[in-house]
């Protein structure tokens, strides 16, 4: 199994944890750390809507919380025929914890698309700016 097959497994694994009864959208991610842990989040959703926090938060928090610092991969998982890329408030997040790392997008049919992060997020607002 290659390390983007581990991470895609995980991802898969994690969305079927995703709470979204409001968009019946569930997406799964996997982050990758520097040190090899993976760290695995689903979408959750509450009944305000806007305190809706993504897969990818979610694995990012839960790494940065048990200490982890640098990460060198993540994959997202969604049940959609066009992948589901990383919402702008979650590239943001991503740029600002993990750089230009690859992010793999992947369906429930294998279809599986790697982009890095900046091609994603090309002209990013982060901590030089300031
Ligand atoms: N969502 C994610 O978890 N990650 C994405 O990359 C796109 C969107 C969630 C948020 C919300 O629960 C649902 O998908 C619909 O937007």
């Amino acid at each position: 199994m290659t390390d983007h097959d581990h991470l895609l497994t995980i991802a898969k694994q994690s969305r079927e944890n995703a709470h979204a009864p409001y968009s019946n959208f569930r997406v799964g991610a996997a982050l990758r750390a520097t040190s090899g842990r993976v760290f695995g989040g689903c979408n959750v959703e509450n009944a305000t809507y806007g305190l809706t926090v993504c897969a990818e938060r979610v694995a990012i928090f839960k790494a940065i919380s048990e200490g982890e610092r640098g990460f060198d991969a993540i994959a997202v998982v969604a049940d959609t025929d066009t992948l589901t890329p990383p919402c702008g408030a979650c590239r943001q997040l991503l740029w600002e914890f993990c750089g230009d790392i690859p992010v793999i997008l992947c369906n429930l049919k294998g279809k599986t698309e790697t982009i890095q992060m900046r091609d994603l997020f090309p002209k990013p607002f982060d901590s030089s700016n300031l």
